[in-house]
């Protein structure tokens, strides 16, 4: 049997249910208080770069990303990322950053930070945050403080404090 067409989409209002639902599933309750939360805390993401992987009608992925400031530098968060935990190791995950970065990129904006995973991350563009250049609202594991430069020499622009743009 062929396994359905996987379709990478803008999310839209009504998926944000379900959205939800896979954030709670792979990162239960303590998601409200990871530092990366607090830094989108109280704002929307951005519809624009936000994307969700549906199959046979099924939200089966998403990435997410918010605007932030760095120092008053305006820049973007990505994150959550998460896909459903029966559809893991077949790409999804891969296929959503690159829809979300490249959008980034061709909106004209700077540079991405994240907290996650090196490994994962690297093959995007994502490195590690450095010498303490820029902080973040809470504890955060220095190995997988990450940013992606989306415009050449762009992480030179960015010192300070990473804050929620309210
Ligand atoms: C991380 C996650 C989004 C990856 O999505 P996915 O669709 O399974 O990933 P892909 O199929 O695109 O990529 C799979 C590859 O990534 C690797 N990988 C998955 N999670 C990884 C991690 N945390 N660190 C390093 N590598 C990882 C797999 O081993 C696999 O490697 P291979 O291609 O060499 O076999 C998914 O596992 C998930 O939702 N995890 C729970 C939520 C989470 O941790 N989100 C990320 C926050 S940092």
């Amino acid at each position: 049997m062929n396994t359905p067409e996987l379709i990478i989409t803008p999310e839209l209002f009504c998926h944000g249910v379900a959205v939800e639902a896979l954030g709670a599933d792979a990162f239960g309750p303590g998601r409200f208080t990871r530092t990366a939360f607090r830094l989108r805390e109280g704002v929307a993401h951005e519809n624009e770069l936000s994307f969700v992987a549906l199959r046979d009608n099924q939200l089966v992925g998403s990435v997410r990303i918010t605007r932030i400031l760095i120092g008053e530098r305006p820049a973007l968060v990505l994150g959550p990322l998460v896909v459903e935990a029966s559809c893991k190791n077949e790409g999804i995950g891969r296929k959503l950053m690159t829809v979300a970065v490249e959008a980034a990129r061709s909106q004209g904006h700077e540079l991405i930070i994240l907290v996650g995973d090196e490994p994962y991350y690297r093959p995007f563009g994502f490195k590690r945050v450095t010498n303490g250049q820029i902080t973040l609202p809470g504890p955060v594991d220095p190995r997988r403080f990450l940013y992606c430069e989306l415009q050449e020499g762009a992480i030179g622009q960015f010192h300070g404090p990473a804050r929620a743009c309210r």
